[in-house]
């Protein structure tokens, strides 16, 4: 058994795999959650093979917009302090805003998978979360602090409001709450089949540093912030998008 216990939402593809598999490497036991129970599994198996530790990554399936599923992660969490949770699952949603109702819809929408699905797994680990030392970082998106997604870049700028009252709700209980904000990431499902050419050279172009980000650079921030080292950090954002907004 590993040392502390991580829960990871969206931890079946994309940053919050790469995440997974760091904090696994790092000795942490890793729940991944998220809807689909066969890419959970197929993950799970994958990143316990590449950390070379059996069981080191489970999987449970929830909706977490849905208040009933969360009771599943709690589950199996099965009583065991949380060290660690890494609130990830989110993405930007479509949908017809020509009506109101259209509108309405895909606001609810964008709000539900970026901002629901963080508060409910957060409230719902709340009371297993390691005091002292405990851990919450929320990925929010580069598109909350310079905008370009309307819906989903306000629903991921809710995230960081939320985020300095928690920490200031669990501080003195010595639980950190950070966000990370990651910039263009390539590699993930986040962009389905909207990516272009153009539009990931636009993208790399928008960088100092000359390229696109990969999983592995927003888990090296979720590494740092997870662990004990950065219980001095709390109330913070962390840009990680390779100087394509400097300094917020
Ligand atoms: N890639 C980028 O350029 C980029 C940039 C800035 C921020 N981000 C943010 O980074 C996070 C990870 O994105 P990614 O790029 O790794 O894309 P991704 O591969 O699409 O990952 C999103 C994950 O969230 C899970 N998820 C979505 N809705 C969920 C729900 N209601 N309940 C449970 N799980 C849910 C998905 O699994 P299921 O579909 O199986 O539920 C999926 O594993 C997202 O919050 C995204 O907004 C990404």
């Amino acid at each position: 058994m590993g040392e502390r216990l991580a829960v990871v939402s969206g931890g079946g593809t994309g940053i919050g795999a790469a995440v997974a598999l760091g904090l696994a490497t790092d000795g942490c036991d890793v729940l991944i959650v998220g809807r689909r129970g066969d890419v959970l599994l197929a993950t799970a198996e994958r990143l316990d093979a590449e950390c070379g530790r059996t069981g080191a990554v489970r999987a449970v399936s929830a909706d977490l917009t849905d208040p009933e599923q969360l009771g599943r992660v709690v589950e199996a969490v099965a009583g065991r302090p949380v060290d660690v949770v890494v609130n990830n699952a989110g993405g930007y949603l479509g949908g017809d805003t020509s009506t109101l109702a259209g509108t309405a819809a895909h606001w609810r929408a964008n709000l539900d998978a970026n901002v629901l699905t963080a508060v409910l797994l957060t409230e719902a680990l709340l009371p297993a979360l390691r005091r002292p030392g405990g851990r919450v970082i929320l990925v929010s998106s580069i598109a909350a602090q310079r905008g370009g997604g309307g819906a989903y870049s306000a629903a991921k700028a809710a995230l960081h409001g939320w985020a300095y009252d928690l920490a200031g709700q669990l501080g003195p209980e010595q639980i950190t709450v950070n966000v990370v904000s990651p910039g263009y990431v390539a590699e993930t499902e986040f962009f389905g089949d909207r990516m272009t050419p153009e539009g990931h050279a636009k993208r790399v172009a928008a960088t100092l540093v000359g390229r696109a980000g990969v999983p592995d650079d927003i888990a090296a921030a979720v590494r740092y912030l997870a662990s004990p080292a950065a219980g001095y950090v709390t109330g913070q954002v962390l840009g990680v998008n390779g100087g394509s907004v400097l300094g917020r």
